[in-house]
């Protein structure tokens, strides 16, 4: 666990979208980061207020540079502070943690789905790389509020078919991810999704017979299974039975916890 402690130094910091900000680390720590879907645990400045780090999601990853990059919204008091972090400046990180994305379940000649609204789309892009690189076809349906929201369009669409939805219909199809799967017919052998619980909900009652996968970002303390902030129940197990979103997960079989 010692080897995922690091300092790692602020190389980018980009506005991507609407308060969404790019953010690229380089550091020796990046050497794990092979598995997408995993997050890493960021300390944001040395104040008491600040004392919770913040999971954000690994967006990408170049092994050679030694470089992970994260995209992430600036809402609360950490993210806004950490958008202020320029070059040259370095960050306390813990990771890559948690259970990403299962790359294995899909195989080459497959049509991998990847479903992803607002901050949850990120994951899928590293995701995505993987995927293509072992001969996957990848469609990706991303979701966004309005079209100021929208980022990585053009970075997906180098990968495979995109289908941009807002929910205002300022850009792409109006409506939410699953407007456009019904519109287009979309069809896959297997599933990846990461977004806003609501989103995940209707996900699992749609593809809950299907070799699918979701990807929670609840709200967490710890991030390795020490304090039990993030615990889930486990669907259709006893009243004791649970899960732990940072260790376990965040990504689980569609219908193995309840959402
Ligand atoms: C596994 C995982 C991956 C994530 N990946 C991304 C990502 O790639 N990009 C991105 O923008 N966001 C991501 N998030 C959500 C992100 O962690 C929260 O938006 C962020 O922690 C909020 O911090 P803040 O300083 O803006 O808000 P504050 O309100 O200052 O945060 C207060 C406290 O609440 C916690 N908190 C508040 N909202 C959330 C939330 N929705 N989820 C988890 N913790 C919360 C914070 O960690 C902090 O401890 C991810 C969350 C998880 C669990
Ligand atoms: S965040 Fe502490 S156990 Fe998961």
């Amino acid at each position: 666990m010692r080897d995922r402690y690091g300092s790692l130094t602020v190389v980018e910091q980009t506005l991507l979208a609407k308060d969404s900000y790019q953010l690229v680390l380089e550091g020796e720590t990046v050497a794990h980061m092979t598995q997408p879907g995993q997050f890493l645990h960021v300390r944001v400045g040395q104040s008491e207020d600040l004392l919770l780090r913040r999971p954000i999601s690994i967006a990408d990853v170049d092994l050679n540079k030694q470089q992970v990059t994260m995209i992430y919204r600036a809402g609360g008091e950490g993210t806004s502070r950490l958008s202020h972090y320029e070059n040259g400046k370095t960050l306390n990180v813990m990771g890559p943690l948690g259970k990403g994305f299962p790359v294995e379940e899909a195989q080459t000649g497959d049509v991998a789905l990847l479903v992803g609204g607002g901050i949850g789309v990120p994951p899928l892009y590293y995701l995505a790389k993987q995927l293509v690189k072992k001969g996957v076809h990848v469609i990706s349906v991303l979701g966004f509020a309005s079209k100021q929201d929208v980022f990585y369009e053009e970075a997906f669409k180098a990968l495979g078919d995109v289908y941009v939805t807002t929910v205002d219909g300022s850009h792409g199809v109006h409506g939410f991810v699953t407007n456009a799967i019904d519109e287009f017919e979309l069809k896959c052998d297997v599933l990846y999704s990461c977004g806003p619980t609501p989103m995940l909900k209707v996900v699992t009652e749609r593809y809950r017979h299907k070799k699918a996968f979701i990807s929670l970002e609840e709200r967490m303390g710890c991030g390795i299974g020490a304090c039990f902030a993030c615990v889930c129940a486990v669907e259709d197990g006893d009243a004791h039975e649970y899960r732990k979103i940072c260790s376990d997960g965040p990504v689980f079989p569609v219908g193995e916890v309840v959402l």
